[in-house]
């Protein structure tokens, strides 16, 4: 299909950082509500560093690439930094998505997000990213196709 671009295809075909880690200082899901697919990021902190993360994900391709891209993203940034990075640059870095697939780069965002947010509940901190990040919030339209954010 000439949907996807190489990049994608090849991280779909070839996916980094796949699996779950063992003993991980933060790992969370995220269910999309817009098709019902599921991800979840496990990492590893360290110095407010993220050195290392795997993901699973239960959904389609596009979901696949853009978990694989995203912790590539990752692993290296400090929490803050991390926190920072929004679907759009994870579309960004997979050079484009099609449009009906931009809710699939919002599933890898969220898990980012729901993993740290775990790491932070374990370990007493609070992060001006996570304001308002509910992971269980999963039933919102707002924040499923915007790619504005
Ligand atoms: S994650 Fe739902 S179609 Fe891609």
């Amino acid at each position: 299909m000439g949907m996807y671009n190489d990049k994608v295809m090849d991280h779909f075909m070839n996916p980094h950082n796949i699996g779950e880690l063992e003993n991980p200082d933060g790992i969370g899901t995220y269910g999309s509500p817009v098709c019902g697919d599921m991800m979840q990021i496990s990492i590893r902190v360290q110095d407010e560093i993220i050195t290392d993360a795997k993901f699973k994900t239960f959904g389609c391709g596009s979901a696949i690439a853009s978990s694989s891209v995203a912790t590539d993203m990752i692993i290296g940034k400090t929490i803050d930094q991390a926190l920072a990075i929004t679907n759009k640059q994870i579309i960004d870095e997979l050079g484009g998505l099609p449009a009906v697939k931009i809710h699939c780069s919002v599933l890898a965002d969220h898990a980012i997000k729901a993993a740290i947010y775990d790491f932070a509940q374990k370990n007493g901190k609070i992060y001006a990213g996570l304001e308002g990040f509910d992971p269980n919030e999963d039933d919102e339209e707002n924040d499923t196709c915007d790619t504005e954010e």
